[in-house]
Formats: structure tokens, C-alpha cells, sequence
């Protein structure tokens, strides 16, 4: 992890939030890069989720919503809670399931017995709620009246404009609606990097179902969330699946599968695939006085949409990828590394979540000639495409940057350039080289990188 953490910092994907004031813990701030990758990811998703489904269709609701919502939701009692324990001596405090009879376990990480991770501690207070929602005011006065919460998971906005979405859209049953964006919880014992964050951001489909055939619909959700993480080209060996317990489940949850990825502590959460049944259609129903029956067209039976859910965690599945890319080659792949004891590192992500699809390099920085016709190659690719134009230190030296950060392609700008119009394309994987005509660059590339828009 400790790798992982550092080249992210270095080349630009994460930085430890706040950090000219020492930092604030479990927040972090994603870099140029890394909000490229980011943004690559949320892309995906939406084109797997929405853009290929024509009965799912995108939401983007408010952050904060009335308390009522949250009441209505189960968030504000001990459903959202987790047990907290505290160490008598330097009154850290720890989740309770992470201690096993005083032992901190933490995630897949065991300590001594009976010991505060942090002090040494070996006395704990009694095992209490702590509620996870994070508070707010709204409006100038701070009174129990402007009380609200950040929203800590973002599927309750989606309940509520449910209605709205159905008869705007003319949507029947069987339909989902898709949304991504931030959730907010008060974690007791946030860490592993982005793994378990305060602010994080979700990626989340309610699929609304009739409760008679929701089993089907549930397993095939399972399967098509595990491959789009495959075809990421996450390995398959990293990933699987774990069905919850009947005692671990949510407070909302009749049924509750992870997606699990192996990282470098163990396997962890990286997805939830929930069967809510009526839950939060009723509650809502109850709360708020609206009606969410609904009549089957065909059958004219009455009932209250049932939810099966997919819950991705954004920055999860960017820790996944980037876990799953990284390579370390000692003594280097090109060979041209100084030291043998030197090693390359080369993050083999996918064309398509790639921050940078093309990195364009003049081999010498010193001939105008070469310098302008790399400049013009540049500015003919950006509008298409999210380039690099970098003409800093040797072309080895480039090409391996551009190899830390996951470049598919490198395109070099060379003598011959200026005699035949044409430049060497690089693949990052092969390190095969081959030289296409700069008019046919454009359609080279996209096929190559197989764009989607
Ligand atoms: N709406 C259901 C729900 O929120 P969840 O299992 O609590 O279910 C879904 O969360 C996903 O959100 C998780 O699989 C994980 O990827 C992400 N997630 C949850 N808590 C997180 C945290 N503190 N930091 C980062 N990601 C988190």
C-alpha cells in the first residue's frame, strides 16, 4: 500500500487533504490525474448503467434534503449506527467490531490482544451506538429547526423523487434510476488510504421490481456488476463475491452481496448488491403521506415496488484499479534503467479509464523543427483526445514516466517526421513501435483506443 500511496502523491492522482496544516484525517484530494481516472471511471459506469439501459435513466439530486427523509430511512436511529469502544487511556476510540473481546483486528490487520492499537492501552470502556450521519445547519440560525445531515448514502434521493422520475419518463415496472455523487459518514475508524473515507463518492442504481420475480432480477444484477469490473480488466482472481449473514445485514436489507477485491491487506467491499424489498417505498409512503402503490398494467395488481440495488463506492474501485495495475520490473522493461536494482513501475490500466490516452514527445527539444511539428500535433489531437506534450530529459526517461502513469500510447516526433509527415506510435504494453502518417493519426487512435463518446 505504502507504493501505492506514494505514487499516487508523486505523479498527482491523490493528495492528503488540507495538507499545509498538517493534513485532516480521512479526507483526500484527488490530483490532475487522479481525476482523470476518476472521471474515466464515473464515465464507464454511466455508460454501462444508463447509456446501455433503455430502462434506467440518471438522477442528480440535492446533497442535503429535509431531516424527515433520513427519519423516514432508518438513518437516525440505531439502524445507521455502528458499536464504539473507547481505550480508558488515551480515550482514542475504535469501532467495536474491529475488537475482538479488547483485541483491535482493525481491516485485515490483527494486533496484540487486548491492546489499544495506539498507546498500548489494555482497557476499554463498555461497547455504545454511535450514529454515522453527519450533522448540519441550514439557514442562520443554529436551532434544532435548521438541524439537517449530508446525505450518507445517495439513494435516498432517489426514493424520494421516484415518482417524479416514473411519470416524467412514463417508466413501468420493471425500472432503475442511476445517480453518482458524494455521501457523507461519520466513520469511527476511517483508513486504508481512500478504502474507508468520511467523504466519499458513490455510484449507485435503485432497480424498482415487483416482489415476485425479484431473485432473477437480483442474481443477474450480481453478475453483470462483477463483469464490469472485469472489464476493466480488473483479474479475476482478485475479485468475488461474499453473501452477508442474516445477523450483518443493513437495516434496510432482506438480502446483501459484496463484490469483494483483494488488497494488499485482504479482501474488502468494494460494492453491495442489495435486495431492499419495500422498505423504503413504505417508509417514505408512511412518512411523507404519498402513495407509491403501484398497478401492474397487465395483471391490475396492486403492490409496492420492491428495490434491488447495486451500491458502488467511487473511490474503491479507483484504489481497486490502481492496486490491480500496478507492476514493479526489476532492472526495468526497456533495460535502460541505470541500475539493475532499479525497478520500473508500470500501471497496466485499461485504454479506457487511462488518465492520459496519448503522450506526445518531439525526441529533441532542441530542434525547432521538430519541437513546432509536435506542438502541431498536439493541438490537432487534444480536442479528442486527453493528451501529454512533454519534452523534459531523454525520450527513455519519458517513455517511462508516461508507463508510471498508465499512458496507453506515446507518439514520438523524429528526424524523419519532417521528411515523410508520419511518427512513431509506441504501445504501452507491447513496447512494439510502429510509424502512422500524422493525417491518419485521429482514426488511428480511435480505433486503437476504441473511443466511445
Ligand atoms: N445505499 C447502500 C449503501 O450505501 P453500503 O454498503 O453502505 O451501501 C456502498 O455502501 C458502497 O459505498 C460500498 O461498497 C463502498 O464501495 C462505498 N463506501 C461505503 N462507505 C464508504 C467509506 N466510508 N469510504 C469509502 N467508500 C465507502
Amino acid at each position: 500500500m505504502q507504493k501505492i500511496i506514494s505514487l499516487s502523491k508523486r505523479r498527482g492522482f491523490i493528495f492528503p487533504s488540507s495538507e499545509i496544516y498538517g493534513g485532516f484525517a480521512s479526507c483526500y484530494d484527488y490530483g490532475p490525474l487522479g481525476v482523470e481516472l476518476k472521471n474515466n471511471i464515473k464515465k464507464q459506469w454511466w455508460i454501462f448503467m444508463v447509456q446501455e439501459n433503455e430502462n434506467i435513466v440518471g438522477l442528480d439530486a440535492s446533497i442535503l434534503m429535509s431531516p424527515k427523509v433520513w427519519q423516514a430511512s432508518g438513518h437516525l436511529t440505531a439502524g445507521f449506527a455502528d458499536l464504539l469502544v473507547e481505550c480508558k487511556k488515551c480515550h482514542s476510540r475504535f469501532r467495536a467490531d474491529y475488537m475482538e473481546e479488547g483485541k483491535f483486528i482493525g481491516e485485515g490487520k490483527t494486533k496484540e490482544k487486548n491492546q489499544c492499537p495506539l498507546c498500548g492501552g489494555k482497557e476499554f470502556t463498555k461497547a455504545r451506538q454511535f450514529n454515522l450521519m453527519m450533522k448540519t445547519f441550514v439557514g442562520p440560525v443554529e436551532d434544532d429547526a435548521s438541524v439537517s445531515y449530508l446525505r450518507a448514502e445517495t439513494c435516498q434521493g432517489i426514493y424520494v423523487n421516484y415518482k417524479n422520475v416514473k411519470d416524467s419518463m412514463r417508466l413501468n415496472i420493471p425500472f432503475g434510476i442511476a445517480q453518482i455523487g458524494k455521501a457523507f459518514r461519520n466513520e469511527i475508524t476511517p483508513g486504508n488510504f481512500i478504502f474507508r473515507m468520511r467523504e466519499f463518492e458513490q455510484m449507485e442504481m435503485q432497480f424498482f421490481v415487483s416482489p415476485n420475480n425479484k431473485e432473477k432480477i437480483f442474481n443477474s444484477w450480481k453478475e453483470k456488476r462483477i463483469n464490469w469490473y472485469l472489464s476493466l480488466g480488473i483479474k479475476k482472481e482478485n475479485l468475488r463475491f461474499r453473501e452477508h449473514k442474516k445477523n450483518e445485514l443493513a437495516h434496510y436489507a432482506k438480502r446483501a452481496v459484496d463484490i469483494e477485491y483483494k488488497f494488499p491487506w485482504g479482501w474488502g467491499e468494494i460494492e453491495g448488491i442489495h435486495d431492499r424489498g419495500d422498505w423504503d417505498l413504505s417508509n417514505h409512503s408512511k412518512y411523507s403521506g404519498e402513495d407509491f402503490n403501484y398497478i401492474d398494467p397487465f395483471s391490475k395488481k396492486k403492490f409496492i415496488p420492491n428495490i434491488i440495488e447495486t451500491s458502488a463506492g467511487v473511490d474503491r474501485a479507483f484504489l481497486a484499479l490502481l492496486c490491480d495495475s500496478y507492476q514493479e520490473i526489476k532492472g526495468g522493461r526497456t533495460k535502460t534503467t541505470k541500475s539493475a536494482k532499479e525497478a520500473e513501475i508500470f500501471l497496466k490500466l485499461d485504454k479506457k479509464i487511462a488518465p492520459i490516452k496519448a503522450a506526445v514527445l518531439p525526441l529533441v527539444k532542441n530542434n525547432l523543427e521538430i519541437v513546432k511539428k509536435a506542438r502541431e500535433v498536439y493541438q490537432a489531437l487534444k480536442p479528442y483526445f486527453m493528451c501529454q506534450y512533454d519534452k523534459i530529459s531523454s525520450i527513455g526517461r519519458r517513455y517511462r514516466r508516461q508507463d508510471e502513469i498508465g499512458t496507453p500510447i506515446c507518439l514520438t516526433i523524429d528526424f524523419e517526421s519532417l521528411m515523410h509527415n508520419d511518427l512513431t506510435i509506441r504501445d504501452r504494453d507491447t513496447m512494439k513501435q510502429e510509424r502512422v502518417k500524422v493525417k491518419n493519426l485521429i482514426s488511428y487512435l480511435r480505433e486503437k483506443l476504441n473511443e466511445q463518446s
